[in-house]
């Protein structure tokens, strides 16, 4: 260990995964998610059940992380955790657990927004130095949010453009609810649109104003055209499967893009990212790529361990918060509802 080596400790708790991580440096050196197999069965995520398997988890998960990163508790120089926005009870766990450890430790404890979190795991040290340039656009796709954000510094964030009813990842989970498929649905619509044909079926591209997105009718409209299609033909699902996913999730990527090609087009943005769990759709990402070279882009897509809900992103927005000496104290609280 350098005398000038930062070490910093995240914590995630917003969801349904518990998540540590050690970073030293920008670089990762552990990042251990426990995921919760309780809520398969509910078809979602159940908030009580989520905090309280939290409370199972985040001892065993942070001393994972520390033993994994090879490093033990006194080289850590700072706590970062997300204060939200996400489940209040869930919040609190790693709220508690991250404002218990700075305390016992007497070090710094940094507060982070999830959302940033989400946007700043772009800076995770890479080996190819692959790194967006200020200003640029993320278009930041979970099971709680869509956005498309001018982010210009670390902690300058503008929303250009959001969803006015359901996130992506919510339109891809609750259409998998529908087709009988276990929660979260998104990775296994992914999965079978992957032999399927995105033209067989329709469905409808929402025509909301500016950067918006409104996903609610998608998932009525599926809702209706299984239900019709089910009363001619019991096994609609089973035979159609592929087809029904690869058209379905062809639609929400080509929403999404439809706003992020105007956005980075009229604020002449050349460095486009997507973040979050949905960035881990294959279409979305080879989208991405397919798009960004016709639109002369940049473009920057996380690796998979930090798409979906992980401590790394918590740590590195934790580290340029360290870099800035912005603390908060032990009166610092949730905040279901965070806005950054
Ligand atoms: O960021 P995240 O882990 O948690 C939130 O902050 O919401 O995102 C979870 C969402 C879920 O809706 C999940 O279905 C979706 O990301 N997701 C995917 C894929 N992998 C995860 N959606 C589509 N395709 C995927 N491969
Ligand atoms: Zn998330």
């Amino acid at each position: 260990m350098n005398g000038s080596d930062i070490i910093i400790l995240g914590i995630e708790s917003s969801c349904d995964d518990t998540s540590a991580a050690i970073l030293k440096n920008g670089e990762i050196l552990s990042n251990i998610v426990a995921g919760q197999k309780v809520h398969e069965k509910f078809g979602g995520v159940v908030p009580e059940l989520a905090s309280r398997a939290h409370q199972q988890n985040i001892i065993p998960t942070v001393d994972t992380a520390i033993k994994e990163a090879g490093i033990s508790k006194k080289d850590i120089h700072a706590v970062a955790f997300t204060r939200g926005p996400g489940l209040l009870g869930s919040l609190i766990v790693g709220t508690s657990f991250a404002k218990s450890f700075a305390l016992g430790r007497n070090i710094p404890l940094v507060e982070v927004n999830h959302m940033q979190g989400h946007i700043l795991a772009h800076f995770i040290k890479n080996p190819e130095g692959h790194y967006p340039k200020f200003p640029f656009i993320c278009m930041t796709v979970s099971g709680g949010h869509t956005q498309i954000v001018l982010v210009k510094d670390y902690f300058e964030m503008e929303i250009l453009g959001e969803t006015m009813d359901d996130a992506a990842g919510e339109a891809f989970d609750k259409a998998a609810k529908i087709l009988g498929l276990p929660y979260p649905g998104g990775p296994l619509i992914d999965k079978y649109a992957k032999e399927g044909n995105p033209e067989k079926f329709q469905f409808p591209i929402s025509n909301i104003q500016d950067y918006n997105f409104s996903f609610s009718g998608l998932k009525t409209n599926i809702l209706y055209f299984l239900q019709k299609e089910l009363a001619k033909d019991s096994a609609f699902i089973e035979k159609n499967l592929n087809d029904i996913c690869a058209s379905y999730q062809h639609t929400i990527i080509k929403t999404l893009f439809k706003k992020l090609v105007l956005a980075a087009r009229h604020y002449k943005i050349k460095d486009v990212a997507i973040a979050g769990g949905v960035s881990a759709n294959s279409l979305l990402r080879s989208e991405l790529e397919r798009i960004g070279k016709e639109e002369g882009w940049n473009t920057f897509i996380p690796s998979f361990q930090f798409c979906t809900d992980n401590a790394g992103m918590i740590a590195i927005a934790g580290y340029y918060k360290f870099l800035n000496k912005e603390f908060v104290g032990q009166d610092v609280a949730a905040d279901a509802r965070m806005k950054f």
